[in-house]
């Protein structure tokens, strides 16, 4: 039979090495959950540093300079070769051929991306012969487009790379956040 005191005593001898084990646990723990943390943290920082880069690239809109005066040049000379006799000289268009200048044009292509407005020209203009056109070409006339339209030249030129192209908004409004 335990008296009292054995109880007492015997409590007195576990009780230091089962706080032992339960403070082994707890650093145990502790460390998984400082390594859980650390893990959780760099997944956060990695993929705020993956969504930023996207959203750096799909910010840039037509605000941004994103062609050279010198490329609009070339590209003002295929839109005399091969746009002007139905969109005019002035860009103002003629009977079905919209005008491809001023509210009107600006306010189709307000939202959508550059690389809709190349695909669209490289795919159906002219109507009576698409896709002759070059890549080439197509983004330089463009860039035409984007310099009659006022916004602003840069100091590096137009790609024709479709991701490049998807990526920069047609806008008036600097850095307006895109369609959804
Ligand atoms: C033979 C006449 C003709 C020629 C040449 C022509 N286009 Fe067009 N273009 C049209 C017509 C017609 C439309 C309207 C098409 C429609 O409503 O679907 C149009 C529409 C467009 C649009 C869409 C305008 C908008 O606001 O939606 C763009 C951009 C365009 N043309 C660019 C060009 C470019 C750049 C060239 C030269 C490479 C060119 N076009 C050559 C007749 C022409």
């Amino acid at each position: 039979m335990y008296s009292p005191d054995a109880l007492v005593a015997s409590n007195l001898t576990r009780w230091p090495s089962f706080y032992d084990q339960e403070r082994g646990l707890s650093i145990k723990n502790n460390r998984l959950f400082k390594y859980a943390t650390v893990a959780m943290l760099l997944t956060g920082a990695l993929a705020f540093a993956i969504r930023s880069v996207q959203a750096g690239a799909a910010q840039k809109t037509t605000m941004d300079g994103v062609y050279t005066n010198e490329q609009a040049a070339r590209g003002k000379t295929q839109y005399g070769q091969a746009c002007a006799s139905c969109h005019m000289d002035d860009l103002s268009g003629s009977g079905q051929a919209l005008p491809l200048a001023g509210d009107a044009f600006t306010e189709t292509w307000e939202g959508q991306s550059v690389g809709d407005l190349f695909d669209l020209t490289r795919n159906t203009m002219p109507p009576d012969k698409p896709g002759t056109l070059s890549p080439d070409d197509t983004v330089d006339i463009v860039a035409y487009l984007l310099q009659f339209n006022k916004f602003p030249a840069g100091s590096s030129e137009l790609k024709s790379d479709p991701d490049t192209l998807k990526n920069i908004l047609i806008t008036k409004k600097g850095n307006a956040p895109p369609k959804q």
